[in-house]
């Protein structure tokens, strides 16, 4: 079986051909990120114009370096929700031509699913249920994977996802979009309990998120230091803010799989490649004896591979769209394929 993946929900134009749901033959990645940075973010509006210039040949490229033709493609799977409407909709109206035009079923893929899905690619021998978190630039979730095709959300955040919290404490920082790989590397030269910042609990949801305080804690100590003429170890920082998110994020998923009984988990999302997130995961499973999948760092950002394993499954489910799929700016992964499965 082999299906093509295409992916434009962000500022990443990618395609990728997977064979039997998890062999990767080929994965373009086309990113837009050098433009986005001259503006501190992802400008909407220029990320649909690339998107536009660049689907064709990323995905002439992906059956290409896969060695493979239209004509071979079992179904065309694609990300239609969610992120931003406009860049997905590039995708979703490329994949609906190109099904129409080859008689390929179209298969619909939720962006999460599809970043779930990355860590089947590195490690086929990871098969549901079992508890994922979900951390990227819009998303903080923890998961049950109750199949490949069905979830249950039962954490998210209120406000800010990692991700986000991630950039923005970057960004006043004065690090360049997006700043959570620069966090990353800073944190390494940082005394991560230089800062004491705040955790948030959240009333209500057990498993909930919020990471608006911690953001607004770590601008306010920087508008303070320099109203009063102080230095800030900008490592320091780093490696305390970095601390303080890979803590939440791991106590929380803890705290979810010994409330539910799940001794798998896994980690997904651009987020997952944060080496403080991994090390924390990894301490605290080995203390309580679960098992945990992490995505390789090629997989944990958007890119087509995961679209196209996520695609797999669901095309072995059944689940097909026709010429009618629209693209949403949002929607919940729980509802998905609510009507088929
Ligand atoms: O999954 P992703 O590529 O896109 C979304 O679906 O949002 O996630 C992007 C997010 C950004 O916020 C980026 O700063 C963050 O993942 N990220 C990191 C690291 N690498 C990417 N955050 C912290 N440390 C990293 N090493
Ligand atoms: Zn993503």
């Amino acid at each position: 079986m082999l299906i093509l993946g295409i992916e434009s929900s962000c500022d990443e134009t990618a395609a990728s051909v997977a064979k039997d749901y998890t062999e990767i033959l080929s994965n373009v990645v086309a990113s837009q990120v050098e433009e986005h940075k001259l503006y501190g973010g992802v400008v909407p509006e220029i990320a649909s114009r690339r998107h536009c210039e660049n689907i064709l040949w990323v995905v002439q490229k992906a059956l290409d370096d896969a060695n493979v033709t239209l004509e071979d493609i079992d179904g065309i799977a694609v990300t239609y929700a969610p992120g931003l409407i406009g860049a997905l909709l590039v995708g979703v109206n490329f994949a609906k031509g190109l099904a129409l035009a080859s008689n390929k079923p179209l298969v619909p893929v939720h962006h999460i699913a599809g970043h779930i899905s990355a860590n089947y690619i590195a490690h086929p021998e990871l098969k549901p249920p079992y508890l994922c978190l979900v951390a990227s630039g819009g998303h903080s979730h923890i998961v049950e994977v109750l199949s490949y095709n069905k979830f249950k959300v039962i954490g998210r955040t209120r406000d800010d996802a990692a991700g986000e919290c991630f950039d923005k404490c970057a960004r006043a920082m004065g690090f360049p979009y997006p700043g959570g790989v620069h966090i990353d590397k800073a944190s390494k030269l940082g005394n991560p309990e230089a800062y004491n910042l705040p955790k948030p609990k959240v009333s209500g949801g057990e498993y909930d998120f919020s990471f608006s305080g911690l953001k607004t804690a770590v601008v306010n100590l920087l508008h303070n230091s320099k109203q009063k003429g102080t230095e800030i170890d900008v490592n320091d920082l780093s490696a305390s803010v970095q601390k303080t998110i890979s803590e939440v994020l791991t106590e929380h998923t803890i705290h979810a799989a010994q409330d539910l009984g799940y001794n798998t988990i896994a980690v997904a999302g651009g987020v997952s490649a944060n080496s403080g997130v991994r090390l924390a995961m990894e301490n605290e499973c080995k203390k309580h004896g679960y098992k945990l999948y992490l995505p390789p760092l090629s997989l944990c950002g958007d890119n087509g591979a995961m679209i196209a394993c996520a695609g797999s499954y669901a095309y072995a489910e059944g689940i097909r769209a026709d010429s009618g799929l629209n693209a949403y700016a949002t929607m919940s992964l729980e509802t998905i394929f609510s009507d088929i499965i």
